[in-house]
């Protein structure tokens, strides 16, 4: 058990989907992998460990925002061992060309700050996907008739930002969408050694205000899941 985790040791599999809701990780376990157990229900923060196709997975919410993030994966890797972590999730777009439910594979993630960010002090470090999952993920989309937008991504701290002129920057870089995980859980597995992906959909168009319904996110999600766990075990 960790502070957060309530997890045995071994309870945890080497990969991990980090959706930010606990209960979409309750209904992605119990969809998509056999032999399901729960591992942790901490602060009602939900993990599951199963198999997929006979690979064990563990699906844990990440809370929403980096800090949140960071408890979990910081955990996940150093006190359990988890090798692989992909963050299924959603993000606003940012650019005109990026419709509602595309999928974003985020090569990088910019941010103002990190929880890292006082370890990190001057640098400005370049938080950035795993290649072979990144490969792997645009190749299993493809093969399901998706065409992925791969590219950089903006992790925030706020949801509701009231800084117009960072998000005309956002745009004017070619930044294609924000949420507010990634760049947290990049820098993690940079430190510890591990693979690390964000796979998004997009459920707000920022320029529109355009957003998806509740039934339309829900499809998203499980489409991800599925991608999700096909780029885990296709690039191994
Ligand atoms: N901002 C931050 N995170 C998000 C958004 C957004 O507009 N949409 C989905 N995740």
């Amino acid at each position: 058990m960790t502070i957060h985790i309530g997890a045995e040791p071994g309870d945890i599999a080497e990969t991990v989907l980090m959706p930010g809701d606990p209960l979409r990780a309750k209904w992605a376990a119990e969809a998509f992998l056999d032999n399901v157990r729960c591992i942790n229900q901490v602060r009602g923060m939900l993990g599951y460990t199963g198999t997929w196709n006979g690979h064990p997975v563990t699906i844990h919410g990440s809370g929403m925002g980096m800090p949140s993030l960071s408890i979990y994966a910081n955990e996940l890797i150093r006190d359990y061992g988890a090798k692989t972590l992909i963050r299924v999730g959603s993000c606003g777009a940012m650019q005109p060309h990026i419709h509602l439910r595309d999928l974003i594979l985020a090569m990088s993630a910019s941010s103002v700050t990190t929880p890292s960010s006082t370890i990190l002090r001057d640098l400005t470090f370049a938080p950035t996907a795993d290649f072979s999952l990144l490969e792997a993920a645009a190749t299993v989309a493809r093969a399901r008739g998706l065409a992925p937008h791969v590219g950089g991504i903006y992790s925030s701290d706020t949801f509701y930002d009231e800084r117009p002129d960072l998000d005309e920057q956002m745009v004017r870089h070619g930044i294609l969408a924000v949420e507010m995980e990634a760049a947290e859980l990049y820098t993690l597995a940079a430190r510890y050694g591990c693979r690390a992906l964000a796979i998004l959909t997009v459920s707000d168009h920022l320029p529109s205000g355009d957003r998806l319904s509740s039934k339309d996110r829900e499809q998203s999600f499980s489409d991800m899941i599925e991608i999700a766990l096909q780029t885990a075990f296709a690039s191994a």
